[in-house]
């Protein structure tokens, strides 16, 4: 049993055994030059899996995310963002800091975005307007609550954007929960956007890394911006042949991992201190609010701790747990249990 069951992020997942073995005997060689086979067989995959031309293999999501941002959009132009998503709240400011974009932020309903909101905050250039260079999207949406975007406001996102030339781009660190929670392939989510970043550590369990994937155009550029931001890192099959071998079965993992969150959902909602923040749970991400003493609940997180349980605080009173493939069906019960047991003894029955 390990020291203690991880739900604070699906980052938690632990690599496979055949990860850990596809990292022996590797050669190395370099992708600045585009000459390592698990880079390129990686690379290759992505781009069939999203029915796009071209990927590109960066250090993190969070990277991936500033350079199609770079790539897409002149100083001084606009970008629409969902206002809970990892780019416009978790990037250090990198839109303004790397790009030079004014920022229109919009609200969603449960993933969809309104659209209302994306057609009022589109804007072309007149007199004294600058340019909506972008839409940035992100599904699932949310990391404290795992939305699932549905396909019939990525067409109308897509139809918004073609009125006006905007750019429609992806932030698919969790995509493939949201094509396990719509059940299509990732291309009929990707069919609806100009390009994708997909996180290898998150779900999938890769060690690092991000891939950005789009057209041959956009990928050329995204290469240049990568190299400076300094995210050219030649022996990278350490990184793609371990990620590679996460897409085997990613759809099983993730219908399972979607399933152990129900599991978290059900229990916790038998509580009466409990609230459900994001129910019902669409994906692997469960955040919960706790009610009653200041004290139990600011000491809640410890209490787990100390019984082999970790959830990750996000706000007053709120926990977050994620599901990942580390975590069995067995593991999963511990926790809920577990959980059950620490919030009544915190708060009382
Ligand atoms: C929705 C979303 N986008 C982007 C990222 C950034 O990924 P990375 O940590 O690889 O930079 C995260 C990470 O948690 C995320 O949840």
């Amino acid at each position: 049993m390990p020291e203690f069951f991880d739900l604070r992020s699906d980052t938690a997942i632990q690599p496979t055994a055949a990860m850990v073995e596809s990292l022996r005997g590797l050669r190395f060689a370099d992708d600045l030059l585009r000459e390592d086979d698990p880079t390129n067989a990686l690379l290759a995959h992505v781009s069939s899996e999203f029915g796009m031309e071209s990927a590109l293999l960066t250090p993190s999501g969070t990277m991936s995310n500033q350079i199609a941002v770079a790539v897409v959009s002149r100083p001084g132009t606009e970008v629409v963002v969902g206002d809970a998503s990892h780019i416009y709240n978790l990037e250090g400011g990198g839109l303004a800091a790397n790009s030079g974009v004014q920022v229109r932020a919009v609200g969603a309903d449960a993933g969809d975005y309104r659209l209302e909101e994306i057609e009022a905050a589109l804007r072309t250039s007149a007199l004294q307007v600058s340019p909506t260079s972008a839409i940035l999207l992100e599904s699932t949406y949310d990391l404290n609550a795992g939305h699932v975007t549905s396909l019939e406001n990525l067409a109308a996102i897509r139809g918004l954007a073609d009125r006006t030339g905007a750019f429609v781009y992806m932030d698919g660190a969790r995509v493939f929960n949201a094509a396990v929670a719509l059940d299509v392939p990732l291309q009929e989510i990707a069919r609806h956007v100009d390009a994708v970043q997909i996180c290898l550590n998150k779900g999938l369990g890769g060690p690092l890394g991000s891939v950005l994937v789009g057209t041959a155009e956009f990928i050329e550029e995204a290469r240049l911006v990568r190299q400076r931001l300094g995210g050219g890192m030649r022996h990278t099959g350490f990184i793609a042949a371990p990620g590679l071998l996460g897409f085997e079965d990613w759809r099983g993992r993730m219908t399972q991992d979607h399933a152990h969150a129900t599991v978290l959902e059900e229990a916790l909602s038998e509580l009466s201190a409990v609230r459900v923040v994001n129910a019902p749970v669409e994906t692997n991400i469960v955040t919960f609010e706790v009610q009653g003493a200041d004290a139990q609940v600011a000491d809640l997180e410890a209490r787990l701790a100390r019984a082999g349980v970790r959830v990750k605080p996000v706000g007053c009173r709120r926990f977050r747990a994620v599901t990942h493939a580390t975590l069995s069906r067995n593991d999963i019960e511990f926790c809920a249990s577990t959980l059950v047991d620490a919030i009544t003894a915190a708060t009382g029955p």
